[in-house]
């Protein structure tokens, strides 16, 4: 992405469902097609964008199938766009003009994500996108460490495609947490030869690193401890290396420290509130530190969402 590839103009298109399903108690995974334009838009999507999605015309399913804790969520009415990144994204081979396909998994926890998990083949939603700046990958990298924690681990299997693909010299690891073993964006599983592997990163013959909550499987415990347990068994040029996160805004302080303290660089994807995703409503603001101390104001969606962790101030999402 050698200083990010170059962006394609962001546009608003329509996705088309092509399938939709569980693949844990709390995540879906949903494959879309999308429309010329948003293919010719997402034909060079980098990991780490992401698309508003427009849910306010999406049904909720049957009462009966939605989670009792969330019956009074699906109330609620979804006014604003809601921003969603991609585990993958593929051109569908000899398609004229160029079909894409994203591949989205996502958890449900709201009226926006209930609405979309009970969409069906077939249906249609608008989109705006590619949004965001997505990871880079300096030239000269050569060890790339990828820290996913639960439904922040997406555009990091994203990320770990476009390495595999590209950057054939660089040697990446990836680290993933969960809170147990059934309940998680990915595929856990044991491989008698290599112990717990994650299926989505195994796929790309890359060495994989879990915790859970529970124990369930791999490290009982934070995924920031195999992170800090990895970096102290193993030899790395830290001037080559790249830290690439994404997970809940404590993951997200806890690996930038690990980081500076082996002068690492670490990129963070954050997470804000984002109801437009364009810079218009000012509602994703992140504080970037100055040399002043002061302090600058910039906007996860467009300056962002992922920053040079040694910029960012943690702690201020509510
Ligand atoms: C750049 C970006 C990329 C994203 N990519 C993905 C993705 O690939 N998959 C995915 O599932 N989500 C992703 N999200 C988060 C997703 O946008 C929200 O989960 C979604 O907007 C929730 O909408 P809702 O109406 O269902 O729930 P809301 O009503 O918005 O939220 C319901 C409850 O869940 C809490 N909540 C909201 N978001 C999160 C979260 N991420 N983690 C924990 N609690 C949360 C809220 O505080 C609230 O209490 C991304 C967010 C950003 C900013
Ligand atoms: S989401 Fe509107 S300015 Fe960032």
């Amino acid at each position: 992405m050698e200083k990010s590839a170059k962006l394609n103009k962001k546009t608003m298109f329509t996705g088309t469902v092509l399938s939709n399903a569980a693949v844990s108690k709390s995540y879906y995974e949903m494959t879309i097609e999308l429309d010329e334009a948003g293919s010719v838009a997402f034909s060079n999507v980098i990991p780490g964008q992401f698309a508003e999605f427009d849910l306010r015309s999406a049904a909720v399913g049957p009462r009966e199938s939605i989670p009792e804790e969330l019956r009074d969520a699906s109330q609620r009415q979804v006014l604003l766009r809601r921003p969603f990144s991609f585990f993958d994204s593929r051109k569908v081979l000899n398609t004229n003009p160029e079909i894409v396909r994203l591949g989205i998994l996502y958890c449900v926890l709201g009226p926006a994500t209930l609405r979309m998990s009970a969409l069906s083949k077939g249906d249609q939603i608008s989109m705006i996108g590619p949004l965001g700046n997505g990871f880079s990958v300096p030239d000269g990298t050569k060890h790339a460490l990828l820290v996913g924690g639960g439904i922040g681990t997406p555009p990091l299997i994203h990320l770990a495609e476009h390495l595999t693909y590209n950057h054939t010299d660089i040697k990446t690891v990836a680290f993933a947490g969960a809170r147990s073993v059934e309940n998680a964006p990915f595929t856990m599983q044991i491989d008698n030869l290599v112990g717990a592997t994650v299926a989505e990163f195994a796929r790309y013959e890359i060495e994989t690193h879990i915790a859970t909550d529970d124990g369930s499987i791999g490290h009982k415990g934070v995924i920031t401890e195999c992170v800090e347990k990895w970096l102290g068994e193993n030899s790395f040029d830290a001037g080559m290396t790249m830290v690439y996160a994404c997970g809940p805004e404590g993951m997200l302080a806890a690996i930038a420290n690990i980081a500076e303290k082996n002068n690492i660089v670490c990129q963070v994807s954050m997470e804000r509130t984002m109801a437009c995703g364009t810079g218009l409503c000012q509602s994703c603001a992140i504080t970037k530190k100055t040399e002043g101390g002061e302090g600058e104001y910039k906007l996860c969606c467009k300056d962002g969402p992922v920053f040079d962790s040694r910029e960012i101030v943690f702690g201020e999402r509510q």
